[in-house]
């Protein structure tokens, strides 16, 4: 222990900042708010600050240091660092699974580590004496650059080890940026009118060969660790000593590969927590399976399965070949990416007027779904790609995400391909374009005078979400507004059986469970209302909280730009949004029309805090949910008086269990806490007026 009282202070806060940086990243189990972590850093810059000469390379402060650089140097891997074989199908695994199993010679199945191969770039990172010494990328295997700069704001990269780490360690991972973040980039830099990445691995590659940390900084980046390159335990000179000189206990390295990846994630190294021992290739094939299925539900992108055989000692009598191992394969997933041809570009004008290109395309098998459509978003993008009709595009897919153009096959261009030109006004109602300075997307400033805006805010005000007007899908909207029954919302509520039948394919059936369904919608909620009138940026939370803070319509439409940005949620852009839409004359009519046609909501009661459901109730959000965002339902839950935490101890009262929860879920079971799933929580938030969307 250092003996000034600053150093020590120093050192315990930079301790304290370690533990929570490991809780949160390698066991996924954080037990204090972010807010706490956020305190104890400032402290320590503040303290820093003040005492210069405390600063250390691996103080958390250090994470974004320095000046750009001019350039990368390169660094020598202390072992190479390996590539992998990769087979396409199961047929092609069984037969390298009998390979391996003649070469071992053993009678029992082979054991394997089973990997999620994820979609980033390798990296390798070495420790001396706990301390991170450098980091740099795999480069021709033998040779990388250093990104040290960039690694280090990585924050689940741990500056110093922990427990009882070799004194020499080069581990290697992979760096990928998990699906949110990169979402959360791509849609930045549409806004903003700049380049888009095709996809998470070039995200993530272009942010470590940036020169300047800052920006690697900004992106989100994690890490999962998946091998050792090299560890030595300098102190132990053989197996029997177990103590160091110092009495610190030395360990000496596992003997399976498995349990070597809990050795490293026990030094404070992140490791993927879908990583699983299987026996046999049978076993293998199933885990294959298992994680293919839940591929788009896991936050981060992954390629495919690697196995590798968990005996230490087998690895090593199979050795490698070339630049891969012998003893591990990677079984990759069909492609998520594919070519076709794009045959024209449509304009589509969505709800709030925004235009959007969509490219039409000759169909095509993309990881196992046909594509005919893809998005290309802007008049930028399509300027980016250069891309023409008639040109050879490669197509990809990823999850639920619209497919997308990532490039074009300029080799395959045929001299008659078509620049796309953007249309100069609506391509449905001719009003003009308008385009704000720092965005990238056109608007049509028709607003209802133009068919397609009015008919999607119809689409949008029966939705379920909105006035959930059942059996009055997309289609049969547009078959009414083409067929001019309705002319804008409040035109629904006149719709009569007559109106009805004149459609083709409506049978009297149909049509009266319509105009139920239409009654039914009458006795509705101010949220919902509100949500229902497709004000621009005003989505489900937001319109939650205009009903709940401000209670009455009147004090919505009357509110004026500081009573809405006192509101939870509401910045002076949505608050700009909902001004000009009560202030449009137009819209204030469909709003008494609806009224006077008998939609109706009951009184929203003030906020007594003491009434809250759930007030000094603790809940938990963990794993993935389908149907609502993390932030609308801990919004929602805060609403009705929880408090909702990143960790679950015995305080909590109710843990939220979405798909693949993982360790807070284990947790919650050991302590015996109530664990919900989505659909009941939905059940729980829709029992409480207050906040019935
Ligand atoms: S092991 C000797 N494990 O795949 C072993 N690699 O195609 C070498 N990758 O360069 C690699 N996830 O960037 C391994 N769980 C995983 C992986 C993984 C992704 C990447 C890695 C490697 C490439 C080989």
């Amino acid at each position: 222990m250092p003996s000034d009282p600053i150093e020590i202070q120093i050192k315990i806060l930079r301790q304290e900042i370690e533990e929570l940086n490991y809780q949160y990243y390698v066991l996924d189990n954080p037990s204090y708010p972010d807010s706490h972590y956020d305190k104890l850093l400032h402290d320590l810059i503040s303290i820093e600050k003040q005492h210069p000469k405390f600063i250390t390379e691996t103080s958390p402060t250090q994470r974004v240091g320095g000046q750009a650089l001019n350039g990368f140097s390169q660094i020598t891997h202390l072992t190479p660092m390996l590539s992998l074989d990769n087979v396409f199908d199961a047929d092609s695994f069984s037969k390298f699974y009998e390979r391996v199993f003649q070469k071992i010679a053993s009678d029992q199945p082979i054991t394997f580590t089973c990997e999620p191969k994820l979609d980033g770039l390798a990296i390798s990172c070495v420790y001396e004496n706990g301390n991170l010494i450098h980091a740099a990328t795999r480069g021709d295997g033998k040779i990388g650059e250093d990104v040290t700069h960039n690694i280090k704001t990585i924050q689940s990269i741990p500056l110093k080890l922990r427990g009882n780490f070799p004194d020499l360690l080069d581990v290697r991972g992979e760096v990928f940026m998990p699906k949110d973040s990169f979402d959360k980039l791509n849609k930045k830099a549409i806004e903003n009118g700049d380049k888009t990445f095709a996809n998470p691995r070039n995200a993530a590659a272009g942010s470590l060969r940036q020169l300047d940390p800052k920006i690697a900084a900004n992106r989100k980046l994690a890490v999962y660790f998946y091998a050792l390159g090299n560890a030595e335990f300098n102190s132990a000179k053989n197996d029997a000593e177990k103590y160091s000189d110092y009495g610190q206990l030395v360990e000496k390295l596992e003997d399976s590969h498995f349990k070597r990846l809990k050795q490293i994630q026990s030094w404070g190294l992140p490791i993927c927590d879908e990583i699983e021992l299987r026996h046999g290739g049978k076993a293998c094939l199933e885990y294959f399976k298992e994680i293919g299925a839940k591929r788009d539900r896991l936050p981060y992108e992954i390629d495919g399965i690697v196995y590798k055989i968990d005996s230490i000692l087998d690895q090593e009598e199979l050795g490698f070949v070339a630049k891969a191992p012998r003893w591990a394969i990677a079984h990759k997933f069909p492609a998520q990416e594919e070519m076709t041809q794009l045959k024209y570009v449509d304009f589509q004008v969505g709800r709030t007027g925004a235009i959007t290109p969509v490219a039409r395309l000759e169909p095509v098998f993309v990881g196992g779904v046909m594509v005919s459509n893809a998005t290309l978003h802007n008049k930028d993008e399509i300027e980016r790609l250069d891309v023409r009709v008639g040109d050879h595009v490669i197509i990809r897919r990823a999850g639920d995400v619209i497919p997308q153009i990532v490039s074009v096959v300029l080799d395959k261009r045929e001299s008659n391909a078509l620049p796309i030109t953007f249309p100069k006004s609506c391509p449905i109602c001719q009003s003009a374009l308008e385009k704000e300075t720092d965005q990238a997307i056109y608007r049509c400033t028709g607003g209802l005078i133009c068919s397609a805006q009015k008919t999607q805010s119809i689409i949008h005000f029966v939705s379920r979400k909105a006035m959930n007007i059942d059996g009055l899908g997309d289609k049969l909207v547009e078959v009414l507004c083409d067929n001019k029954l309705i002319n804008s919302v409040a035109d629904i509520y006149q719709l009569s059986k007559d109106d009805l039948i004149s459609l083709e394919r409506m049978a009297e059936k149909s049509a009266n469970n319509l105009l139920q369904a239409i009654e039914k919608s009458k006795q509705t909620s101010l949220a919902k209302v509100i949500y229902a009138l497709g004000i621009r940026e005003v989505g489900e939370v937001t319109a939650m909280n205009l009903a709940n803070n401000l209670l009455d319509f009147k004090n919505i439409t009357d509110a004026s730009l500081e009573d809405l940005e006192k509101i939870e949620d509401i910045g002076p852009i949505v608050a700009k949004h909902i001004v000009a839409f009560f202030g449009n004359e137009n819209n204030r009519q469909v709003i008494d029309s609806l009224v006077s046609h008998g939609v109706t909501w009951p009184e929203v009661k003030p906020k007594d805090e003491s009434e809250l459901p759930l007030l000094n109730q603790t809940w938990v959000l963990t794993g993935t949910l389908s149907q609502l965002k993390r932030n609308d339902a801990k919004a929602i839950l805060q609403t009705l008086g929880a408090k909702v935490s990143g960790s679950v101890s015995k305080n909590t009262t109710c843990v939220v269990a979405g798909e693949s929860a993982g360790s807070k879920l284990k947790k919650a079971i050991e302590l015996d806490i109530e664990v919900i799933s989505e659909e009941e929580l939905l059940k729980v938030i829709s029992s409480f007026q207050i906040v019935k969307i």
